[in-house]
């Protein structure tokens, strides 16, 4: 391996690490937080991020080109670029489902308001049955 080639490896392998860093505070903003509307763009933003840090790590000169420079790291390098397919995905399907859970909360508040609405309108109702039944004359007075 040449100075030159170890010199990139270095730089690259420091932007990965730089950007491992930035993930983790993204990583511990989201484990803090469980109020699905403000996890869910949090969701958005590792799933953004993820895809762009892995395309780094997977780019001709990332991770490949470590495995050329250094074959004894090969297997584990293979390893943890199965990895990233697996995350990708399920970082997916969790966004998908708190998006679903952020659309039914929505048809929930909707469907209570519209219940809030009805009852308003059947209690104006029965004030209204009891002030003409207390002001009807039943003629019990005569
Ligand atoms: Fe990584």
């Amino acid at each position: 391996m040449s100075d030159r080639d170890t010199r990139a490896s270095h730089e690259r392998a420091e932007a990965i690490r730089e950007e491992h860093a930035r993930l983790r505070l993204l990583l511990a903003e989201m484990c803090e937080e469980c109020e699905l509307a403000r996890l869910v763009p949090l969701l958005q933003q590792l799933a953004e991020e993820l895809a762009l840090h892995f395309e780094t790590e997977e780019a001709e000169d990332g991770f490949p080109a470590v495995a050329r420079l250094q074959p004894r790291f090969a297997a584990l390098m293979e390893e943890v670029l199965a990895e990233h397919r697996a995350f990708l995905d399920e970082v997916g399907a969790l966004l998908r489902r708190a998006e679903l859970c952020v659309v039914e909360v929505k048809r929930i508040h909707e469907e209570a308001v519209a219940v809030a609405n009805r009852l308003h309108e059947h209690e104006i109702k029965e004030n209204d049955l009891f002030l003409e039944i207390a002001t009807t004359d039943l003629g019990e007075a005569d």
